[in-house]
């Protein structure tokens, strides 16, 4: 059961923006609703825009309020908007952290602080500077930053350098959304919490390892930022990544932050580095192409016509540790999918016994749309004798409580407001991860191979099948 939170005061940069007003903003009134949220507790928006608080409020009446979708009271609504504030601040212009600081500090009940820059990573360094400058980086103060926290390993150390300047490593907590996904989560309560699975969680039992996240949606109005950005980064570095990470780590010293953190990066550590040969013989990118009525990726608003960023990326990985070692991980994501879902599927090793036949089990942890743990076992057919067929064993997590289950940003922003960092990315994780993935950048920025084509609504080109039928597997989709 969730319990109140600490009081706190949090300043929302990039107030007026599309993510305060999508989740950040609906994701605290979920808590609000719930009880969650200190009855003190302050929200300060700031941004650029000349707004003061009555302005701000009739934005995000107009903005926010409609991306609450459950739970809605006007009555609540009015008590969660009394807690929200405004003011101005140009991150370039020192005296508007003056007046920041003066609201801040004006405070004596909480020494909680938050700060969540949800803006262009160019402007976390000058905003923590000039945070720094007015005393708002104490001990008491935390900083969110929001991804994309780089495009490759030197633009993600450079910011991370800079953001270091001012504010020591555990009052940093580095977002990726998909930490918050209570699925995600389960996997290790799954994995270290139960006699079953961990002792067959290894190369002598698991044949292949899938992990995909696939959308249906394509690149909508985000074609300018897409085109510059691209799955490898949209998706695998941060959310696949971290996929990754809970399936393949060993089992945490305890689950304090930095010993569950060390080793994920001990998991991105051992990822086998690959040559440019291994990217192009091991790493798909594909660009989604016009079917009936979808356009194709080359005629989105604000792609060039002669783009070559992939909305779909399909790699063959694997992981050098006693545990894994041989083990193909299959990672993929794309844009334009047939359907939308983010899973892990482990496929277990035929175990020939002599009665049964052949018979591979199968673990699939669906992360969404539904929530679901499903284990494909061999049951007895009906009738006589003792023939097996398979059947799904199906969890369904939105039925194990009726306990209401949060978005992604709100049990983060809970874990924020409490101190708690297990949830956020260390610096040395995100940077493994950069390492990993930038030969793939290095051998596309150069290569004369061009993206696949695959048809929007598909599951992704052939040649992310034939990546897989080469070792004699399939993706979940083609497999029986
Ligand atoms: C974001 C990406 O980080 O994750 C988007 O920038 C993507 O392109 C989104 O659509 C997917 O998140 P979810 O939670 O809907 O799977």
């Amino acid at each position: 059961m969730s319990q109140q939170l600490n009081n706190f005061d949090m300043v929302i940069f990039g107030a007026t923006g599309d993510l305060a007003m999508r989740k950040l903003l609906p994701c605290l009134y979920q808590a609000h609703a719930a009880g969650l949220l200190h009855p003190q507790g302050r929200i300060l928006g700031v941004s650029r825009s000349q707004f003061d608080t009555a302005q701000f409020l009739a934005k995000v009446e107009t903005d926010s309020k409609i991306h609450v979708k459950k739970n809605f009271s006007e009555e609540l609504w009015a008590s969660f908007i009394a807690r929200l504030q405004y003011l101005t601040v140009d991150v370039n212009t020192p005296e508007h952290f003056t007046e920041l600081s003066k609201i801040v500090k004006a405070r004596t009940e909480t020494d909680n602080v938050i700060i969540y820059l949800s803006t262009a990573p160019k402007f976390f360094a000058p905003a923590c500077k000039n945070l720094a400058n007015v005393g708002l980086n104490a001990d008491n103060v935390r900083i969110v930053l929001e991804k994309p926290l780089g495009t490759d390993l030197q633009s993600s150390q450079e910011i991370n350098t800079d953001v270091a300047h001012y504010f020591q490593e555990n009052q940093i907590y580095r977002i990726d959304h998909y930490l918050g996904k209570e699925s995600l989560q389960n996997v290790l309560p799954l994995r270290f919490g139960n006699v079953f699975f961990e002792q067959v969680w290894n190369k002598d039992f698991v044949k292949s390892v899938q992990i995909t996240i696939a959308e249906q949606l394509g690149v909508e109005e985000r074609g300018e930022f897409y085109d510059i950005t691209g799955a490898l980064r949209d998706m695998v570095q941060n959310h696949i990544m971290q996929m990754l990470c809970f399936v393949a780590m060993e089992k945490p010293k305890s689950l304090d932050a930095d010993d569950v953190r060390d080793e994920k990066l001990k998991v991105v550590a051992a990822l086998k580095p690959m040559t440019s040969a291994d990217v192009d013989k091991n790493v798909i990118r594909a660009q989604y192409t016009d079917s009936g009525s979808l356009k194709g990726y080359l005629q989105e608003n604000n792609v060039p016509a002669d783009s070559r960023t992939e909305t779909y990326v399909a790699i063959r990985a694997e992981i050098d540790t006693p545990r894994w070692a041989g083990v193909p991980f299959y990672l993929r994501t794309g844009k334009r999918l047939a359907a939308r879902s983010a899973e892990i599927v482990l496929n277990f090793k035929e175990q020939e016994n002599g009665l049964f036949g052949a018979n591979p089990n199968r673990l699939v942890i669906s992360l969404q749309p539904d929530e679901t743990i499903s284990l494909k076992l061999y049951v007895k057919q009906v009738g006589s004798g003792l023939d097996v067929q398979a059947t799904d064993m199906v969890l369904d997590m939105g039925k194990v409580s009726d306990d209401r289950r949060a978005e992604a940003y709100e049990l983060l922003l809970r874990e924020v407001i409490d101190g708690r960092l297990g949830l956020f990315n260390r610096r040395d994780e995100l940077e493994k991860a950069w390492e990993w993935v930038m030969p793939i950048l290095d051998n596309w920025a150069v290569s004369p191979i061009k993206p696949y084509g695959y048809a929007a609504n598909s599951w992704g080109p052939k040649e992310a099948q034939d990546l897989l039928a080469r070792d004699g597997n399939a993706w979940l989709e083609d497999q029986a």
